[in-house]
């Protein structure tokens, strides 16, 4: 894919003379390339979108898949709806998306081009150390969460599902996830009936709102102490809110502002620890990160 990006494809493109194009390598294994690109009247951002040819098979985007409804065309399709509704509702900044193609045409894969915003990559050190950025943080999602939803699915709702339909959904995509991802785990194996007759006895959950279940510090970027933008929001689906501050409380060392900022932002704070430990293995099914699985369940408890 990274062959396909050419100085004269991207000036097509663009209209624009071009001075400038990296590729940006993470550093980890992602399911997109990403570039950057200088041109005489600016700077943007070329996301090459990976996960369409393979979503039905890494656990991540497939368990969106499964559980959600969420699916490629329709979430790159309804991008731009869904920043700016993240940015009336969240009052945080989203990179414009200047165009699109869910076409494999131009660089043999889909594409988004944005603007570049400002500022530095955040570090999960950052959103624990910086006691103004784990607020903001905080801040943000309680404010996503005050939008309710009473089905839930993928954020255009072109997907959707009756709230009391969640603990079956959610049964039958860890079994999913399990037999086809996870066949040769002999710890989740073990574990899986146990596990899915939890799940299908859930309560099933009561607020539903848009959440992102890889949410955390390097989907953002900060500038001079303050959380600049959200530049990663392609996960979003309509889910129950425990569900990702569950996910959340995984990726935080401390949990006291974020807490507090979310607080603020909403007036109340989510129940979790009735679903916390099932929605645990969950995650942990879903992240396929290599990390144990006991240290995933035990991870410290931020929000009681
Ligand atoms: N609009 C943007 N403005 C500035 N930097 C960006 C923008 N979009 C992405 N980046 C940079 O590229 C990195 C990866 O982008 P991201 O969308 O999170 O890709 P991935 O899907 O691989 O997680 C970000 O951490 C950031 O450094
Ligand atoms: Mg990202």
């Amino acid at each position: 894919m990274k062959k396909q990006v050419t100085k004269s494809k991207l000036q097509n493109l663009l209209k624009e003379k071009v001075l400038d194009f990296k590729y940006l390598d993470p550093g980890y294994p992602n399911s997109n390339w990403v570039w950057h690109i200088k041109t005489q009247r600016g700077k943007y951002i070329l996301k090459i979108i990976g996960y369409f040819k393979k979503y039905k098979k890494g656990c991540f985007w497939k368990g969106l898949n499964y559980l959600f409804g969420w699916n490629p065309i329709k979430e790159l399709t309804y991008q731009e709806s869904l920043s700016t509704l993240l940015n009336k509702l969240g009052k945080m900044r989203l990179p414009k998306i200047l165009k699109y193609d869910v076409s494999n045409s131009l660089f043999g894969a889909p594409y988004m081009l944005v603007e570049k915003i400002n500022g530095k990559t955040v570090s999960e050190e950052d959103f624990n150390l910086n006691d103004n950025l784990n607020y903001q943080f905080g801040y943000y999602i309680g404010r996503i969460h005050t939008k309710k939803y009473s089905c839930f699915g993928n954020v255009s709702q072109s997907q959707k599902y009756k709230i009391n339909e969640f603990p079956q959904r959610f049964a039958d995509t860890l079994i999913e996830l399990a037999n086809h991802n996870w066949g040769k785990d002999t710890i989740i194996m073990k574990l899986m009936s146990q596990y899915i007759n939890r799940a299908k006895d859930i309560i099933a959950p009561k607020q539903f709102a848009p959440i992102m279940l890889d949410i955390g510090a390097p989907q953002f970027l900060i500038n001079n102490n303050q959380i600049a933008a959200l530049i990663d929001f392609d996960s979003y689906v309509i889910g129950p809110i425990d569900l990702e501050i569950s996910a959340i409380e995984l990726g935080l060392k401390k949990g006291g502002l974020f807490k507090k900022g979310y607080i603020d932002a909403n007036g109340s704070f989510p129940a979790i620890s009735n679903n916390r430990n099932i929605y645990r293995f969950f995650l942990y099914l879903l992240y396929k990160a290599p990390w144990k699985l006991e240290d995933c369940l035990n991870a410290p408890l931020l929000f009681n």
